[in-house]
């Protein structure tokens, strides 16, 4: 059941997708290139990034990898228009379409993401990865974005889930609230995106003004949204302080420290950290073989960020309303067959 795992950081490739990023897939292919290169085994995409899955097939094939070479994690996230009537039939087209785009015969893990509980049934839709999964097109199921409840229904109906990645950073600490220990009690691998909010944690925002509108990206949106539920530019401002001097005493990176602070959590397995170039790759790298905080640094960085809001509910609870502002800004219907 375990996700065998060459280190505790997984490059993401949302920040290479069409829509997200203007690089060419030649210049996605270099970044593969270099972390490939400098070590990183395990790519985390989906098949709703746009592009991504044939510019990693495309790797893959190039530079003749096997299963033990690499590891890539993608999603199945079901459209919003076809979760009433979504069928068996849909679910395997969609895992074929990863399969080839891949070049792999079997995906290593799918991870399973559901934009709207009360539409459609989840339930069945895992059912048949789990089916597909039997076939031997997948090799493990995980989930993405789903609550601690939903996680041990799921686990209840017999769905042997590996993993779950959800939002965690020293922001959102929502999946300390139940997502944790449900993950612990059913030895599923948690998996945090959003260590460094989009980069809003690093040393590029430290001292600056907030960013205004437009910004670069829709990732930026999205982890102001969150600094916004928290407290404000000026929590932001006071928590990077903090990571500023745990950062001195490593001679490091803020944004390092920021990650290291969620894989320093105990039921924290690894960090998925984006990459749109390689202009972080060198602090990756240290931040993978070199960079453990103290319980001291990490007790500093809980009472700095416990001064400000938590954000309020369960993982992505917030997300899950398509009106209000966290969910307005989804993009629902990118994976037509
Ligand atoms: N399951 C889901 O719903 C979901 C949602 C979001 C993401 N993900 C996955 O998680 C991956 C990461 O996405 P994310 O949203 O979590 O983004 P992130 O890793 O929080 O932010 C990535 C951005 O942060 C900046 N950055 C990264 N390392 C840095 C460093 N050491 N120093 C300074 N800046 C640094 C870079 O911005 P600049 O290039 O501007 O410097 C980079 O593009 C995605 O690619 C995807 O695979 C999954």
């Amino acid at each position: 059941m375990k996700l065998e795992y060459l280190n505790k950081l997984i490059i993401g490739g949302w920040q290479l997708s069409q829509g997200h990023s203007d690089a060419s897939q030649m210049e996605a292919l270099k970044v593969l290139e270099s972390y490939y290169t400098a070590g990183f085994r395990v790519f985390d995409c989906a098949d709703i990034y746009t592009g991504v899955e044939e510019t990693i097939g495309t790797f893959i094939k190039a530079h003749g990898l096997g299963p033990s070479d690499i590891k890539v994690h993608t999603k199945y996230v079901p459209d919003m228009t076809i979760l009433n009537s979504l069928t068996f039939e849909q679910t395997e087209a969609i895992i074929d379409r990863s399969r080839s785009r891949l070049g792999l015969e079997q995906l290593n893990l799918v991870q399973f993401h559901w934009w709207h509980y009360p539409s459609g049934n989840y339930l069945e839709a895992l059912d048949s990865l789990k089916t597909l999964k039997e076939m031997g097109k997948l090799k493990k199921i995980g989930l993405t974005n789903f609550s601690a409840e939903r996680v041990q229904g799921i686990v209840e109906r017999g769905i042997p889930v590996a993993s779950i990645q959800v939002q965690y950073s020293v922001i959102d600490r929502r999946a300390t609230k139940e997502l944790e220990r449900v993950t612990q009690a059913n030895d599923i691998q948690l998996l945090c995106y959003g260590s460094v909010a989009g980069g809003l944690l690093s040393d590029y925002y430290l001292g600056k003004n907030e960013p205004k509108e437009p910004h670069e990206n829709r990732s930026l949106t999205k982890y102001l949204l969150m600094v916004e539920e928290m407290g404000g530019w000026d929590a932001l401002q006071a928590i990077l302080l903090v990571l500023r001097t745990i950062a001195d005493t490593h001679n490091c990176d803020i944004a390092s420290v920021a990650s290291a602070y969620c894989l320093a959590q105990p039921a924290v397995r690894a960090c998925i950290v984006g990459a749109r170039n390689t202009k972080h790759l060198d602090e990756h790298v240290a931040l993978r073989d070199r960079l453990e905080l103290s319980n001291a640094e990490r007790a500093q960085i809980e009472a700095v960020r416990n001064q400000f809001n938590d954000i309020p509910g369960e993982v992505y609870e917030l997300e899950r309303d398509v009106e209000g502002k966290h969910g307005r800004i989804m993009k629902y219907n990118l994976n037509k067959v």
